[in-house]
């Protein structure tokens, strides 16, 4: 039976998210720059991954090209709609000495600057390796193709002689309870995130960063998220469905919304170094779902672990997604249980509004483990302007939440995402180095 308060199960003009509508989303969130849109794109011109009716919405635009330039690096808070698919990746840095290190920026900027645009790499003498895998084929196009960069508290250690440029609060990734943490798979000095509308895109994009960083950046860890294509009903919105079925994202800090700026970006009033300003904290966690186990647990079960109805997103005391809890005048827990998920989340008492943090999470699935599960779960990324009032307590509250029964986190890390590159012979990272004598 389709649902009418579920926009997936709505008919066909149940407010679309219209080409036109995902474009001005996109045009305004890059402060002006100029977004360029190929006609009937990989996506819209195959069909492939096109749904039918409503469902067909970020699928059917055509890809974009999301300005590099901004105050702010794209892949946060632009494209307005997150791309469905990514790839985290985590790097040790083993570049040389300092000034080794800043080529690195140079040279990741200059690449990101040409994948974003889909422009090929000028040619070279065919004498040498083609100067990149060639996998999109010779026309790569824009893919709607974000490429965010972060650093790592590790990288302020001694070897570079940026200790006094460090974030203040940036700090390797603390053991939380429940936590059965992979070193293999947690922390970093650099991450980089690709996003596009295509995982071929994301591929090509990271191979073409490694192939000009190989003797600098020794990859760590990687994770590739995705989420459905069709699952986001509105700019702005952030709610997809996650691998545990829930609704995730609808009580997100709304993209561009009041409070987004005040929770997300750092300031000149912050005490941070200066060039932190306009950066963001982020907390990636690798979060691992029993999902045969979870799949056997019964439906109450299932609310009352999250505290909303499954089906519709709902809060346990309302009927709509967009419903707010009420949880004053269910002191005891009698309809969402005081453990539930969201409720140790964010208690929604006047304190919690400054705990409040953007998730911008994707799914990962990566086969299967000895035992024969699935290996699914959760990439969590939240970003925030201060990782003690954000990530870190609300983490602190969610710990011993009963939800862990299902969940395991087994990786991540702490990192600071650099601001953005406004001057068009910018780098990222150029503020790092800005005043620093040559080593
Ligand atoms: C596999 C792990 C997780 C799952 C399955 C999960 C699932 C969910 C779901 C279904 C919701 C309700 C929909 C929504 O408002 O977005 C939610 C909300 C939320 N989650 Fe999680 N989550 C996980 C991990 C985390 C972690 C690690 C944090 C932070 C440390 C977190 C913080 C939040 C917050 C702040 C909310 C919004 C609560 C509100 O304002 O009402 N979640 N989560």
């Amino acid at each position: 039976m389709p649902d009418p308060r579920d926009p997936r199960d709505g008919p066909a003009d149940a407010s679309p998210l219209t080409r036109r509508r995902f474009l001005a989303g996109t045009a305004t969130a890059g402060a002006g720059a100029v977004v360029a849109s190929l006609g009937g794109g990989i996506l819209g011109a195959t069909g492939l991954l096109e749904p039918p009716g409503a469902r067909a919405q970020v699928a059917a635009v055509a890809p974009l090209v999301v300005p590099f330039e901004g105050i702010h690096q794209a892949g946060i808070d632009r494209p307005a709609i997150a791309q469905p698919n990514s790839i985290v990746a985590a790097f040790d840095v083993v570049a040389r000495d300092r000034d080794d290190l800043r080529a690195t920026f140079v040279e990741l900027t200059t690449r990101i600057r040409a994948l974003v645009k889909g422009e090929p790499p000028p040619p070279i003498d065919a004498a040498f390796p083609p100067p990149e895998s060639g996998i999109l084929g010779p026309s790569i196009g824009p893919s709607t193709l974000t490429v965010m960069a972060a650093v790592g508290a590790s990288l302020f250690d001694a070897r570079y002689g940026l200790a006094g440029q460090r974030p203040r609060q940036l700090m390797a990734m603390p053991h939380f309870p429940g936590d059965v943490i992979d070193p293999a798979r947690s922390h970093g000095d650099l991450l980089l995130q690709v996003c596009a509308v295509d995982e071929m895109a994301c591929v090509h994009a990271l191979r073409y960063l490694m192939l000009g960083t190989r003797a600098q950046l020794a990859l760590r860890w990687m994770e590739t998220g995705f989420h459905r294509p069709d699952a986001i009903v509105a700019e702005g919105k952030t709610t997809v469905r996650n691998l545990l079925g829930f609704k995730d994202g609808t009580a997100n800090l709304p993209v561009g919304g009041d409070g987004f700026r005040d929770r997300v970006w750092v300031t000149p009033d912050d005490d941070e170094p200066a060039w932190a300003v306009e950066g963001t904290y982020l907390a990636v966690r690798l979060i691992r779902m029993f999902v045969e186990r979870w799949d056997r647990a019964p439906l109450a079960e299932q609310e009352a672990l999250i505290g909303r109805t499954k089906r519709t997103g709902a809060p346990l005391d309302g009927h709509r997604e967009e419903d707010l809890p009420d949880y004053a005048t269910d002191p005891d827990g009698t309809t969402t249980p005081l453990d539930a998920h969201i409720r140790l989340a964010n208690p929604r008492t006047a304190g919690s509004d400054a705990n409040l943090i953007f998730r911008r999470g994707y799914s990962f699935s990566r086969g299967f483990d000895g035992a024969g599960l699935l290996d699914q779960g959760l990439l969590f990324m939240a970003f925030q302007r201060d990782l003690g009032a954000g990530f870190l307590t609300v983490q602190g509250r969610l710990a011993n939440e009963p939800l862990l029964e299902y969940i395991q986190p087994q990786g991540g890390g702490l990192f600071f995402v650099l601001p953005g590159v406004v001057r068009p012979d910018g780098f990222l990272g150029e503020g790092l180095f800005a005043g620093m004598p040559h080593p």
